[in-house]
């Protein structure tokens, strides 16, 4: 889950899929640009409470530098991505850097992480990171997803969190992901779903909740994307659902029900649509 406090549902125009790249990137130089209590997705953000609820143990976060999570990711990759030592690991949407830092860690000296990513200030933000911590096995690359800055057959492992759902187009990203991956290389991502297809203006409202909902396809969709890419073995890890965490607050509810002219239980089963994937695949 996306680090969030429930705000307001605020209506917003449909987006075209020309705005899509400039809309992401001016909130996530904002959100960059934000430190300490980051105002990710509206207000009060508290990114450790939000990142162990998603997967991240305390030592983890404890061991990567103090700007590295800005608290927008939705899931834990590298937790289950089985990183050896020495492998070259590439992290789609490096964000803060936060699962680079990890990775690096995981892989050791021998091996290299490359974290990608378009927005400057998040690449400043962890390239600041990479040198306080002294990080000398990462390296943050300027680039978009879905014209991968790699070379052909050049990674074990790609990783990413929370990012894939941002794209434009995302059957492109698990292509070029494919040509980026040596031969048995892996995909092990975290990103947002749906399980049911939601009206538009379900969709924009809860885009004012979660921050990453916008582009977010159907599971199966998603899934088929990958086959279709080349993948084999493409395995779902874990599901979790925003339901529980949208209908235990009654305000929140309310407030949703009202701005889309409908009852509680419709906002409910619509949340419960909304779904954090842990997915892998292999080239
Ligand atoms: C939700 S944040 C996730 C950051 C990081 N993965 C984490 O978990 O903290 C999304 C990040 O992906 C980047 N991003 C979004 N769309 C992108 C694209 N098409 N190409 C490159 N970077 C992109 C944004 O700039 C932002 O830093």
């Amino acid at each position: 889950m996306s680090c969030c406090t429930p705000k307001a549902p605020t209506a917003s125009p449909a987006l075209e899929t020309g705005d899509i790249r400039d809309r992401v990137r001016e909130r996530y130089a904002h959100v960059a640009l934000t430190t300490g209590e980051a105002p990710c997705c509206g207000t009060d953000c508290h990114p450790v409470e939000a990142s162990e609820a998603i997967g991240y143990t305390a030592d983890e976060l404890a061991s990567i530098p103090g700007d590295a999570n800005p608290g927008v990711g939705c899931g834990n990759p590298t937790a289950v991505a089985e990183i050896r030592e020495g492998e070259t690991i590439v992290d789609l949407g490096s964000g803060g850097g936060i699962d680079c830092f990890l990775a690096a860690k995981a892989t050791g000296p021998n091996g290299r992480v490359i974290g990608i990513d378009m927005t400057d200030e998040m690449l400043e933000r962890a390239r600041r990171g990479a040198r306080d911590g002294g990080f000398s096995n990462v390296e943050f690359r300027k680039g978009f997803i879905e014209e991968l800055p790699l070379d052909d057959a050049s990674a074990d492992l790609v990783i990413s969190n929370c990012v894939i759902n941002l794209s434009p187009d995302k059957p492109r990203v698990f292509r070029e992901v494919y040509r980026a991956l040596k031969p048995g290389g892996r995909l092990v991502i975290s990103d947002i779903v749906v399980t049911e297809a939601l009206p538009e203006a379900v969709q924009r409202s809860i885009e004012a909740y979660v921050g990453c909902i916008a582009g977010a396809l159907h599971i199966d969709d998603y899934l088929d994307a990958i086959r279709a890419a080349g993948f084999s073995e493409v395995e779902v890890i874990s599901k979790n659902s925003y339901g529980s965490i949208v209908t235990a607050d009654r305000d929140l509810v309310a407030r949703f029900a009202a701005e889309l002219g409908t009852d509680a239980a419709s906002v409910g089963r619509w949340a419960s649509a909304v779904t954090s994937l842990r997915v892998r695949a292999v080239k």
